[in-house]
């Protein structure tokens, strides 16, 4: 049996579009494995079958189909159901859990993309999740041109099915929503690390797998076994 981690470990992806992070929470999942972690890998909005059918809600569809707090409460329903039937139950069975956006996202994307009041944000997390935050997150930074030239460039975008909603909202917007991550991340410098996305892929890898190791060591001290 591989180690087990009390509590369990929760690391979020985070960053504005075509930072690569469907890549690397998909090599961060492969080399916890390799060293024995029993690691979940699951996404924001969806990760759970209720939140993917939200999901659809939120990535497609028009730029102005939602009122910004309708839908910083759609972001919340799907991330309530995701937490608690995906990530709470991973998390009691002492797994390593790995989710492409989070909390911080909305945050970002709605607080300070959209300029809905920041203290509304905190208001509907506290009421929909607590305390509750990741234990990590890896906040993939990269300059709006090279990011939404990347995310436009993958194979689903030519479909009329396209998740494309927030890649249409303009490049000032991504531009304040990647300011926000930044001010995030120096808040809560323990818990959030920025990487520099504009580099190779095994470059990234090696920070996100050093930056996670070495908070892995720092949560588990003494509370591992197996
Ligand atoms: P993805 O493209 O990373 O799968 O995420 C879907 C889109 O949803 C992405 O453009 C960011 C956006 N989003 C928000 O605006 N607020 C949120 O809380 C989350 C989780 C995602």
């Amino acid at each position: 049996m591989g180690p087990v981690v009390a509590q369990g470990f929760f690391i979020t992806f985070e960053g504005g579009e075509g930072g690569g992070k469907s890549t690397q929470t998909k090599l961060l999942a492969e080399a916890l494995k390799a060293k024995g972690y029993d690691v979940v890998l699951t996404r924001e909005p969806g990760g759970a079958p209720g939140a993917e059918a939200i999901r659809a809600l939120l990535v497609q569809g028009d730029v102005s189909r939602w009122d910004g707090v309708t839908e910083i409460l759609l972001h919340y329903a799907a991330r309530r159901d995701h937490v608690a039937k995906t990530v709470w139950p991973a998390m009691a069975a002492g797994k390593v859990v790995i989710s492409d956006r989070h909390a911080d996202s909305t945050m970002a994307y709605q607080g300070y993309g959209h300029g809905i009041d920041k203290a509304v944000v905190r208001e509907i997390h506290h009421a929909t999740l607590g305390d509750f935050k990741p234990n990590l997150t890896l906040i993939l930074d990269l300059s709006i041109d090279a990011g939404l030239k990347r995310a436009m460039a993958r194979p689903d975008m030519a479909k009329s099915t396209a998740e494309d909603r927030y890649e249409r909202m303009g490049h000032e917007f991504h531009e304040r929503l990647r300011q926000g991550f930044l001010e995030i991340a120096k808040a809560e410098p323990q818990r959030c690390k920025v990487i520099d996305a504009a580099r190779s892929i095994e470059a990234i890898q090696v920070d996100i797998l050093s930056a996670t190791l070495t908070a892995l060591d720092k949560a588990t001290q003494g509370k591992i076994s197996g």
